[in-house]
């Protein structure tokens, strides 16, 4: 089970990240515990947990904000426990970014701009500036109508409302062409009425993208993934599709069966 490669029901499946016993204490509590867990290249794989469960926390610690207390992370094989953010995203693990991370002040175009530029290498040739390579504007344009946000290209990000925000953090991710893409509620803060709209780019995504979703809304985890953890107090309670995730009883003792979980 160590290998890389692995048969899963006559197809071969390559997993591109990887933890063994990743542990993360903040004092006295043990927010994640000695989780063992395999990304697959092309999953559809869905976080889903009670508040509190630790799911932040790992993604995290995934991305390389936090530090483990113990354990390890693997990208395709390769020890990365080590590597700092910048550089784990350079390896082509995206997430969400925080929308204080955003330039407020720069449209919402010129801030996709900036992520794709800095993917192609745009950003560090004298000759092309970012905001004048053509491919550049074209391929931004093209990611902003896929979140219907073609209309604000021009908007100064700080004039949008949140949840527009957050599918401009999105385009950025998606921008960035990761190989595994950590996406924490992107739909939080989206009124109801624009949710589809993350869900239609999710589902619209390159196929060997490795795509771990937290998500509350259970209607979106069942439609989207094809494979949902569970986590509780820290740790894997259950693990499998979601037809077994949903019929499990003790999931739904803990988790599924809670009045508005949402
Ligand atoms: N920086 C931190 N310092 C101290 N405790 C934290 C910190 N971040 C998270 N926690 C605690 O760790 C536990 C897991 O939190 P979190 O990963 O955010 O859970 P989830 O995302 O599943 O709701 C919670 O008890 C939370 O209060
Ligand atoms: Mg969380």
């Amino acid at each position: 089970m160590a290998a890389l490669r692995r048969q899963t029901g006559g197809v071969v499946t390559e997993t591109r990240l990887e933890t063994q016993a990743l542990s993360r204490d903040f004092g006295a509590l043990r927010a994640v515990q000695k989780i063992d867990f395999k990304l697959d290249a092309g999953a559809r794989h869905a976080l889903i947990g009670p508040n509190g469960a630790g799911k932040t926390t790992f993604v995290n610690l995934l991305t390389g904000v936090l530090t483990p207390t113990q354990g390890r992370v693997l990208l395709g094989g390769r020890d990365i426990t080590a590597k700092a953010q910048a550089e784990r995203v350079k390896l082509g693990i995206a997430r969400t970014f925080q929308i204080n991370r955003l330039f407020r002040g720069l449209s919402v175009l010129e801030n996709v701009c900036i992520a794709v530029a800095e993917r192609v290498g745009a950003a560090a040739s004298m000759f092309y500036p970012a905001g004048r390579r053509t491919d550049v504007i074209a391929e931004s344009m093209h990611l902003l109508e896929t979140l219907r946000l073609e209309d604000q290209a021009r908007h100064r990000v700080s004039e949008l409302p949140y949840g527009r925000q957050r599918l401009v953090e999105l385009a950025i991710a998606i921008g960035l062409k990761p190989g595994v893409l950590l996406l924490d509620e992107p739909a939080a803060g989206v009124p109801s009425a624009e949710s589809h709209i993350i869900l239609d780019a999710l589902e619209r995504l390159p196929e060997h993208i490795a795509v771990l979703i937290i998500e509350h809304d259970m209607d979106v985890v069942f439609r989207f993934a094809r494979r949902v953890t569970v986590m509780v107090s820290g740790a894997i309670f259950a693990e499998g599709t979601p037809k077994e995730i949903e019929a499990n009883p003790e999931v739904r003792a803990v988790y599924l069966g809670q009045a508005g979980h949402g």
